[in-house]
């Protein structure tokens, strides 16, 4: 696994008190973090920065996303709509581990109204470092080609 140092992180409105947080702790484990907000004050739509941060990575700007919202669900959804984006959602260090592991995940969604702010980081920390098992990969295969018939529908 080629080593991770740059990051894209988004939120919306309901993890900018964790946001900051986030930031400087992965800061000090040692990544640079592209911030793409939300920066502002009252509510915002998920979309919106689900999409830079998915752009970000797809383009290689970025080695990898970290998304979160309210339940990281919506973040997902919208990421997921960018051709060469495997966004998912984890809710256990299990599960920050397994879509690194099984589903190469080069996004990971997070809740914040479902963790602690310790526990989202430990959760990013386990995604950042486990490396994808290419057993894997003929399943990861199969996903790119519906990715790519669906997209020639248009
Ligand atoms: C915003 O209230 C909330 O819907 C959003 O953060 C997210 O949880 C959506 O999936």
């Amino acid at each position: 696994m080629d080593k991770i140092k740059n990051l894209a992180l988004g939120t919306d409105h309901a993890a900018v008190e964790v946001r900051n947080k986030v930031k400087e702790y992965l800061q000090s484990i040692g990544y640079e973090v592209e911030d793409f907000g939300f920066f502002g004050n009252g509510s915002c739509d998920y979309p919106d920065y689900a999409v830079k941060v998915a752009e970000s990575v797809v383009s290689k700007n970025s080695d990898k996303g970290i998304l979160i919202c309210g339940t990281g669900v919506g973040m997902s959804i919208a990421a997921n709509k960018v051709k060469g984006v495997i966004a998912a959602v984890c809710w256990d260090e299990d599960t920050a581990r397994l879509v690194a592991q099984h589903n190469g995940a080069n996004i990971l969604c997070l809740g914040s109204r479902t963790a602690t702010v310790s526990e989202l980081c430990h959760r990013i920390k386990i995604f950042l470092e486990t490396p994808f098992e290419e057993r894997h990969l003929k399943r990861i295969e199969k996903i790119k080609e519906i990715e790519k018939q669906q997209c020639q529908k248009g």
